[in-house]
């Protein structure tokens, strides 16, 4: 095993030298997905396979998406499940598919909201009643409950003549 420092838009690995690429919770962070798409496809051998565990969004409001502590959480920068395929089969990899989701229950998204992690919040809430208060965050996560998940997506660089 040999393990290399770098970063997902230049990864530090030959052109068609990797037989399988994995990877959890990291490309949502990438602002530049198209760049780290065609890196998994240059550094795949031909018939070299991709599994990859990404948060995944819908609907995400554009003040969550704003919101820099979000994007450090995995969900501000993250895109949907259509972006994601497209963006691979774009890249030249085919049989491109979600072979397993976790979709986040909402207790769990409830709990996220409620430990105040997320700045602004605070003082959207600041001010209002306790009942209020526990109004606005249950209608918050009845919202975001189904819109935020956890994907897995497979897919395969093509051998040649493929
Ligand atoms: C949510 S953690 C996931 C870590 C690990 N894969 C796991 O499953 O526990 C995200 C990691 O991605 C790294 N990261 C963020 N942007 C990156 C980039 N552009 N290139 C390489 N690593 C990056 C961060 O430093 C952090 O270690």
């Amino acid at each position: 095993m040999e393990v290399r420092h770098g970063l997902i838009e230049r990864l530090p690995v030959e052109s068609a030298s990797v037989d399988w690429l994995i990877s959890n919770c990291v490309i949502n962070l990438s602002q530049e997905k198209v760049r780290v798409f065609s890196e998994i496809q240059r550094v795949l051998k031909p018939g070299g396979q991709m599994l990859v565990s990404d948060i995944v969004v819908k609907n995400l409001p554009d003040w969550l998406r704003r919101n820099d502590r979000l994007y450090a959480a995995c969900v501000g920068g993250a895109i949907s499940e259509e972006e994601y395929l497209a963006g691979l089969r774009h890249a030249g990899l085919i049989d491109v598919e979600v072979r397993n989701r976790f979709v986040y229950e909402a207790s769990q998204i409830k709990a996220f909201f409620q430990s105040e992690e997320i700045p602004g919040l605070k003082e959207i809430l600041d001010g209002h009643s306790v009942q209020n208060r526990e109004n606005m965050i249950h209608q918050m996560t009845r919202n975001a409950v189904g819109n935020v998940w956890s994907a897995e997506f497979y897919a395969k660089k093509p051998v040649k003549g493929n």
